[in-house]
């Protein structure tokens, strides 16, 4: 790719270029897509509304992007490897050739099945091609997907289906996850029972368990693709027509639907992906991440395909049916490039390095992380054990508001440094504001972390509620987009991402609002009130600690403690379950009835050498039973 940058100095030169005139530098970068109508502005934006557009009146699909543009060079190069949940099933290798004729096939389907441009189609799948199949259809179709992960419950599946009105769900009759089988369709079943929206249900047989197939509403996927034409015109979209919406959690109440068009998020999605990994054609790529969260969208489906690039998509989980498993994969398939969270990272370094030892993991150039700061501790395992100290570690920050990646290493470019995501990628305008605002320049300095200008693939609104994204992102800073999060600017100017600064908590390199999950432990009949903390998680990095006050007639606190918790995996899903849940008598409040959030996460932390002034609270007395009821 003639915009992938190759020096360090190179690297500086478009940075300063793309900060210098971003229109000039966005520009030449869009210009290595196929539009069907050119653009007639670059860039609009306002960051007070917000209003921001990007390659203005630009006509394109995003799919002729990869099947149109590579398929007389690249039909028969793998499109997608795919290696099962059990080894001892078939792997699938879909070319781009196949995977254009799945696309269109399906997208023949879903006009069947009556989708059309702008409809709402949730796919709720698990980790298998024809997820990605589903996403491209109906991004070639005009359809908008929203994918929900296939581990939330019924009820976050319902909430989801219900903001954006979808009209369908594409599902499967049970995943395969480890040694385990989930019933999906079940969960489908019972979320749809509330969704007045949905009229269609396709489902995909991947485990062959029995289902209920509700007369006129749900159909196999074979039979709806059966006898579909493979031939599929894809429909002309606007630069900013929706993509798709991603749901995610925020600091207050219910998780927002995070909207992104297609032009803008075709160009970054590409760019950040080949220069970030350094991707070069015939390379085999693989991310672990769910297709259910940005970074499946991202950098598992779009910006390798965009690349035309070869993808492994992974169904199962790092320790089935093996701990070595993840490295197992890499010598299966020669994978060049390994992208993962810290997460997995920290649950593998726990069974040591007697794993790894029967792979070579020679074929290895880049490895990355992404998720959640990573800490040194496992930077330098992974850098030594995993990329045996020859290959650059990309620690890559962003959102799923972002889009793409915003701040990491250029693999083998930007010097490595643990636990620092570093630079910028060209465009990205970061900086470190102090509480009120005022930019902090210079190096050593912390503060909150803003973007000060627009880029293509950012936020452009959350899903039927545009205030919501004004007041959450735009409004903290005058003519700035507020991250959540905190970052540090070091000695040589590289950046840290220090973590939220907001009440959302990190869980696995998941995203969990605090008031979330304390509303689905409300729901508990015997909680009269709760607060949630995050504290330190060895392998999660936060995990999640809930102190409840509860009405304990007729329940032990064990008994109440198993309910609490299982209220919440039936309400959000298991990823969202407390891993600590204490009964208090009392929460810390301020005098306006504040709850004093400082003081739990200190005693969650088991940190209580300095509380800070207690004697201003309401409650200054539970403070010592809330100490003793941690066992501290
Ligand atoms: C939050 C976004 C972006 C894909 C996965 C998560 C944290 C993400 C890093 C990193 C430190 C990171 C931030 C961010 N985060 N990557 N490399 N270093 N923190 O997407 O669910 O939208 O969560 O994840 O706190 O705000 P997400």
């Amino acid at each position: 790719m003639s915009n992938k940058i190759q020096t360090l100095s190179g690297y500086f030169h478009e940075y300063q270029k793309s900060v210098l005139d971003p229109e000039t530098f966005w520009a030449r970068i869009g210009e290595s897509f196929y539009w069907r109508k050119q653009w007639d502005e670059t860039v609009s934006w306002d960051f007070e509304k917000p209003d921001v557009k990007w390659f203005v009146n630009g006509k394109l699909n995003i799919t002729e992007n990869i099947f149109e543009r590579y398929l007389h060079t690249k039909g028969d190069t793998p499109a997608i490897i795919w290696e099962p949940n059990d080894p001892n099933e078939a792997n699938r290798i879909v070319t781009y050739r196949e995977l254009f004729e799945m696309t269109n096939q399906f997208c023949n389907a879903l006009k069947a099945q009556g989708i059309e441009k702008g409809d709402r189609v949730i796919i709720y799948m698990p980790m298998v091609p024809e997820a990605a199949v589903a996403m491209l259809a109906c991004a070639r179709l005009g359809a908008i997907h929203s994918v929900v992960f296939a581990g939330f419950s019924s009820s976050a599946l319902a909430d989801r289906i219900n903001d954006c009105e979808a009209k369908m769900v594409l599902t499967s009759d049970g995943n395969y996850r480890g040694a385990k089988q989930i019933p999906v369709k079940a969960v489908v079943d019972e979320a749809v029972e509330s969704t007045p929206s949905i009229e269609k249900v396709i489902v995909l047989n991947r485990t062959g368990e029995e289902v209920t197939m509700k007369e006129g509403r749900d159909i196999w996927w074979h039979d709806a693709i059966a006898n579909q034409s493979t031939d599929f015109a894809a429909t002309e979209m606007d630069s900013e027509d929706l993509l798709f919406i991603l749901y995610t959690s925020g600091s207050t109440g219910k998780p927002k639907g995070v909207v992104h068009t297609t032009g803008g998020y075709m160009v970054y999605a590409e760019y950040s992906f080949s220069n970030v990994f350094q991707y070069t054609p015939g390379d085999i790529y693989w991310c672990t991440a769910d297709i259910g969260w940005i970074t499946g969208h991202s950098y598992i489906v779009y910006g390798p395909l965009l690349a035309g690039g070869t993808t492994l998509m992974f169904e199962g989980v790092p320790t089935f049916p093996h701990a070595g498993r993840f490295w197992e994969i890499v010598d299966k398939y020669k994978v060049n490039q390994f992208y993962t969270a810290p997460t997995a990272i920290r649950a593998l370094q726990v069974h040591g390095l007697e794993p790894i030892q029967p792979y070579s993991l020679n074929s290895l150039k880049v490895i990355g992380s992404v998720g959640e700061p990573i800490n040194e501790e496992a930077w330098h395992w992974y850098h030594d054990h995993i990329g045996k100290g020859n290959c650059p570690l990309v620690d890559t920050w962003w959102q799923t508001e972002t889009g793409g990646i915003m701040i990491s290493a250029l693999a083998g470019i930007t010097p490595n440094k643990p636990a620092h995501a570093s630079l910028p990628l060209p465009g990205i305008q970061p900086i470190i504001v102090d509480a009120e605002g005022n930019e902090l320049k210079g190096n050593n300095v912390e503060g909150n972390l803003c973007i000060k200008f627009p880029w293509p693939s950012m936020i452009r609104t959350t899903y039927g509620d545009h205030e919501k994204c004004k007041n959450v992102y735009f409004s903290a800073y005058k003519n700035m987009y507020f991250t959540g999060d905190g970052a540090k600017r070091d000695h040589d100017g590289y950046l840290r991402i220090l973590g939220r600064v907001d009440d959302v908590i990190n869980v696995s390199g998941h995203r969990m609002g605090t008031a979330e999950v304390e509303n689905a432990i409300n729901e508990h009949p015997k909680v009269v009130e709760s607060a949630v903390v995050g504290y330190p998680h060895d392998v999660k990095g936060q995990g999640i600690y809930a102190y409840v006050i509860c009405d304990m007639t007729g329940r032990t606190e064990d008994s109440l403690k198993a309910e609490i918790k299982d209220t919440v995996r039936k309400i959000i899903g298991p990823i969202a379950k407390p891993d600590m849940v204490q009964i208090v008598p009392g929460l810390p409040k301020t005098r306006s009835g504040k709850i004093m959030r400082r003081i739990l996460r200190k005693v969650a932390s088991k940190d209580i050498s300095n509380l800070g002034d207690t004697s201003t609270l309401l409650n200054p007395e539970v403070v010592d039973d809330i100490i003793k009821g941690a066992g501290l």
